[in-house]
């Protein structure tokens, strides 16, 4: 059973950021798997590079996307791709000098964190795209 499941609700239907979203969910439920299973810090602080460098990529496809198709909202997701990665860069540091460890509410943080921003700001973002990337109505 996963910590967080990727399911029709999260997706918002343009296949490479949907495909980017399952992997970020899968990076979560490693660091989820590792702190069950009491892995040591230096394991989980791997993991947590991970979910950051693959966030960063992500968030660039999808501001590639918008600026692409001239998204009206563009600025606004993008100060939240900003606060996202500087959020979570943060809690990254403190584990890193040892001020904070993985506890289970870090990770249930992490996954609004993924959750909200995927089912919301994201799913705008994808109604929008797919209208562009369509092409006008033939009718
Ligand atoms: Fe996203
Ligand atoms: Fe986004």
């Amino acid at each position: 059973m996963s910590f967080i499941s990727f399911t029709k609700e999260n997706m918002i239907h343009i296949p490479e950021i949907d495909e980017q979203h399952r992997n970020l969910f899968e990076i979560l439920n490693m660091m989820h798997t590792a702190t069950i299973e009491g892995q040591e810090q230096s394991a989980i602080v791997k993991i947590f590079d991970d979910l950051i460098v693959y966030t960063v990529e992500h968030f660039d496809t999808e501001e590639k996307f918008m600026q692409e198709q001239k998204y009206p909202e563009y600025e606004n997701h993008k100060k939240e791709h900003d606060e996202l990665t500087g959020q979570a860069v943060k809690l990254q540091e403190q584990f890193k000098d040892g001020s904070a460890t993985v506890t289970f509410e870090l990770l249930d943080f992490l996954n609004g964190w993924l959750k909200d921003h995927t089912m919301g700001t994201d799913r705008d973002m994808g109604n929008f795209l797919r209208e562009k990337m369509d092409g006008p109505s033939s009718t």
